[in-house]
């Protein structure tokens, strides 16, 4: 799908939402929403007029510091989900054009570093980014979807048809099934016939059974997963929650060669965990950009097998910004908060 050529000026200067210094807990005082330069493509990278992207916990982890280790310039401008047209392209950069209507995540592999970066960005009208990170929308997948499902998406991708490696008739649990990652991943495990637990409060319940159909649903306020006989025997484990203890109880629900999966980075340590335990995987794992799997994403929203439910939708505006940072914190959402641009 493209945009007529005429429709494509840049200007010298756009809108961005930003931060100069981190503060804790992530306070959303300290986002800036300022004109500042729109940055010439080097090569491999393209200017993207930004549709639609939206908030993940990392942005406001980050805001706040946190993880540790994980240190970014600043000034640092917000947002990772991508969806918009190509406005310029740089040197080198053959599989797009300018007009082209993209979506993508802005990330690294495997890392917040992009290979001719930056990473991030995205709250920003006019973004620059490595082309790499970039697939085509196609024009059946709304550019709001497109932007809610890149991060959360392909996490949940990544974590069950590759780290859990779900097969038909497994047994699985996903815990934090309210959470975007979540929700994807339970109907993506469905899609390819596994039987799914997963956790989430009772303010959400309805919605996971509605949106994701699992075939239990447990109440982490009312019921420890780890004591549940039906948990027994477990073919694979996705943490998109827990704590540091998660991974010592998900031990004893897994068979032999089980596979037990965390995004949560209070998991993070299990990746010391000696590897001669009696499960076939353990780790904890960060997303990968992959356009590949963009692709996937595009395929099963277009061809209806996945669902990326939009909660509320927020203008790209000052007040809009702040107001998305603070609905996130509030932990009041069910969906994917977005931000819209013109
Ligand atoms: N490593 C990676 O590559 C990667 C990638 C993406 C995300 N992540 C991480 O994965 C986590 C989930 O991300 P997300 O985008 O899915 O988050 P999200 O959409 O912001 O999830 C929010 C929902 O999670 C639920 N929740 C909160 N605490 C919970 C708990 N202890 N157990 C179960 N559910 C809980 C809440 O609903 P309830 O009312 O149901 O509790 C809340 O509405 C975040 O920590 C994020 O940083 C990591």
């Amino acid at each position: 799908m493209q945009t007529p050529l005429h429709d494509l000026v840049i200007p010298q200067v756009c809108k961005a939402a930003f931060y100069e210094k981190t503060r804790a807990p992530a306070d959303v005082d300290s986002v800036q929403f300022l004109d500042v330069p729109v940055i010439q493509p080097l090569e491999g990278q393209v200017i993207v007029k930004m549709r639609y992207s939206s908030l993940n916990p990392v942005d406001w982890k980050l805001m706040s510091g946190a993880p540790p280790g994980w240190g970014h310039d600043l000034p640092f401008v917000l947002g990772y989900d991508v969806a918009g047209t190509v406005v310029a392209l740089g040197e080198g950069v053959t599989h797009l054009r300018v007009g082209h209507e993209v979506f993508g995540v802005n990330w690294g592999d495997g890392s917040h570093k992009v290979e001719g970066g930056p990473s991030g960005g995205c709250f920003k009208e006019y973004a620059t980014m490595s082309a790499k990170v970039l697939s085509l929308r196609p024009p059946e997948l709304w550019a709001v979807k497109a932007a809610a499902v890149s991060l959360a998406g392909t996490t949940a991708y990544q974590a069950v048809a590759q780290h859990m490696d779900v097969k038909k008739k497994d047994k699985v649990l996903i815990l934090g099934g309210s959470g975007a990652v979540g929700q994807l991943a339970i109907q993506m495990a469905k899609e390819l016939g596994a039987w799914v637990a997963t956790t989430c409060s009772s303010r959400t319940a309805d919605f996971v059974k509605k949106i994701a159909q699992p075939d239990l649903i447990i109440d982490y306020n009312e019921q420890n997963w780890y004591k549940m006989q039906e948990l027994d025997n477990l073919d694979s484990i996705f943490a998109t929650f827990g704590d540091i203890t998660t991974f010592q109880h998900a031990e004893y629900k897994l068979k032999d060669e089980g596979r037990y999966v965390s995004n949560s980075d209070c998991d993070a340590p299990v990746a010391l965990i000696p590897k001669d335990k009696h499960l076939k995987y353990h780790a904890f794992f960060c997303l990968s950009n992959n356009t590949e799997h963009q692709d996937v994403l595009a395929n099963l929203i277009v061809g209806g097998k996945l669902n990326q439910v939009i909660c509320e939708e927020f203008p790209f505006t000052e007040a809009g910004v702040k107001c998305i940072i603070e609905k996130q914190l509030s932990n009041t959402s069910m969906g994917k908060n977005v931000i819209k641009f013109d």
